[in-house]
């Protein structure tokens, strides 16, 4: 027995040595022929994992990296690169408890602790992911692909709007003023909590009960800090859910009298607002409510210029015609119009506009005739938000070249190609919206009367 061993010593050190040198067709042979004299040997089964892998060949990679780490539960590398070839499997919930087991091995395993946040992200659990990752950073912070995954994972959670928006000044303003005037003593309902802001404006300004709902989990936890450290956690009830999941009885005691929800996309309808406010209305506000704000509407002008025509059109570039690559222009895209020079060729128009005190909001779709004021080169219709709050305050993102930090872009509807327009010769545009959706472009002739 004691000569096996020493065989099976002498062959795993051969084995080692031709893997050190790269001869990786003799080392695994070598690695195969220790396992004939002692088939639980974690080294040679570690190796062989990790050279199935690099291999493409995980089944075997998963069956050795599971033996090795099997043999040897006290190395920390063995759970974590069977973590890995389990992540690459798609074997999220083991790669998991893999990670788990090299950390507890060795807690200060950063990389271990990147890879967890990788699999936890795979299974949807952002927060415990970011979690994951900040440990990744605290233990090496000049670990690149740890601080890139935490930055993709929070993003993620909170795109980068969210910033801007809260630092929007005006808006918030308008918010406030709106409630100050609508919540005293009365039972306010915020959709999408965000940081709590607005539910922290509406307590602030004496409502006799809130609620408030966040349907990102991560979200609502930072929100319920935020509630907390700001002393409003008696006054407010948080719940990380989607509007649509909170019932009367249950979250809420009873229906409330005001709404208040700041749930507008750049292009306003893309966040769901239309169908959270039916829903609303139907099951969780009593019939005279209130809703902040009271109208929304998308407005527009049609624009031009040579700056805004080179942003939504491929052309000319140093001497060659690039204009194929048009094919993958779309048909709308996002942008801040308000330091980006541009022609406006039009007054302002009303696209949609809705009042948020109706109870249905069917999809639509209309033409809408334009007067340009001036001749020029038009690419198509910029579009903002107005929202009036009540019937005092309103706020709109108008392109201004003195806007202040503003969370919401510009959506600039792209005609296919510029046209020539002519002062005093009207344009017909078909504006359409799926209550979810809107688009806006030139009318076909056959639609024009
Ligand atoms: C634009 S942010 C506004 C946040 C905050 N109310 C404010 O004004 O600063 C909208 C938030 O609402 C959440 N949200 C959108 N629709 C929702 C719904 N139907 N129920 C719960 N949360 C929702 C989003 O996840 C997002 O965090």
């Amino acid at each position: 027995m004691l000569a096996r061993e020493k065989l099976g010593g002498d062959i795993l050190d051969m084995a080692l040595a031709s893997y050190a040198h790269g001869d990786l067709v003799k080392a695994g042979s070598l690695f195969r022929a220790v396992l004939q004299h002692d088939s639980a040997n974690p080294i040679a089964n570690h190796q062989l994992g990790l050279m199935a892998f690099a291999e493409g060949d995980s089944d075997s990679a998963e069956k050795y990296l599971h033996r090795a780490a099997a043999a040897n539960p006290l190395d920390a590398d063995y759970h974590n690169n069977l973590g890995v070839v389990l992540h690459a499997r798609e074997n999220h919930a083991g790669a998991r408890t893999a990670f788990e087991n090299a950390i507890a091995q060795n807690p200060d395993f950063a990389q271990a602790f990147n890879n967890l946040g990788a699999a936890l992200a795979a299974l949807g659990e952002d927060e415990p992911a970011i979690r994951a990752y900040r440990r990744a950073l605290q233990i090496d912070p000049g670990y690149i692909e740890a601080r890139d995954n935490l930055d993709l994972a929070c993003a993620g959670v909170a795109p980068l709007w969210h910033f801007p928006m809260m630092a929007d000044a005006v808006r918030n303003d308008a918010y406030d003023q709106a409630l100050r005037r609508a919540a005293p003593g009365k039972r306010v309902l915020d959709i999408g909590a965000g940081s709590g802001l607005l539910a922290m404006m509406a307590a602030r300004a004496g409502a006799a009960a809130v609620t408030t709902c966040e349907a990102v989990p991560a979200i609502a936890a930072a929100a319920r800090e935020i509630i907390e450290r700001n002393g409003f956690s008696e006054s407010i009830a948080l719940h990380a859910k989607r509007s649509d999941q909170l019932k009367i009885g249950r979250e809420m005691w009873a229906r409330a009298n005001v709404l208040v929800t700041e749930t507008f996309s750049s292009g306003l309808l893309s966040e769901g607002v239309l169908p959270t406010i039916e829903h609303a209305r139907e099951h969780l506000l009593t019939p005279d409510a209130v809703v902040i704000p009271k109208r929304a509407a998308a407005r527009g002008y049609l624009i031009g210029g040579a700056t805004i025509e080179a942003q939504a059109y491929a052309s000319h570039a140093a001497g060659f015609d690039l204009s194929s690559f048009n094919l993958f222009a779309s048909s709308k895209f996002g942008l801040h119009l308000d330091r980006l020079p541009h022609e406006i060729l039009s007054d302002d128009f009303e696209i949609f506009s809705f009042d948020l005190n109706e109870s249905h909001f069917p999809a639509e779709r209309k033409l809408i005739s334009v007067l340009p004021r001036q001749s020029g080169r038009c690419v198509g219709v910029a579009q903002w938000l107005k929202l009036d709050l009540d019937a005092e305050t309103t706020y709109e993102n108008r392109p201004a070249a003195d806007a202040g930090a503003n969370g919401w872009m510009h959506v600039v509807y792209r005609f296919p190609e510029p046209i020539e327009l002519k002062a005093g010769q009207e344009v017909h545009l078909i504006a359409s919206h799926t209550r979810t959706d809107m688009t806006v472009a030139l009318a076909p002739q056959s639609l024009i009367v």
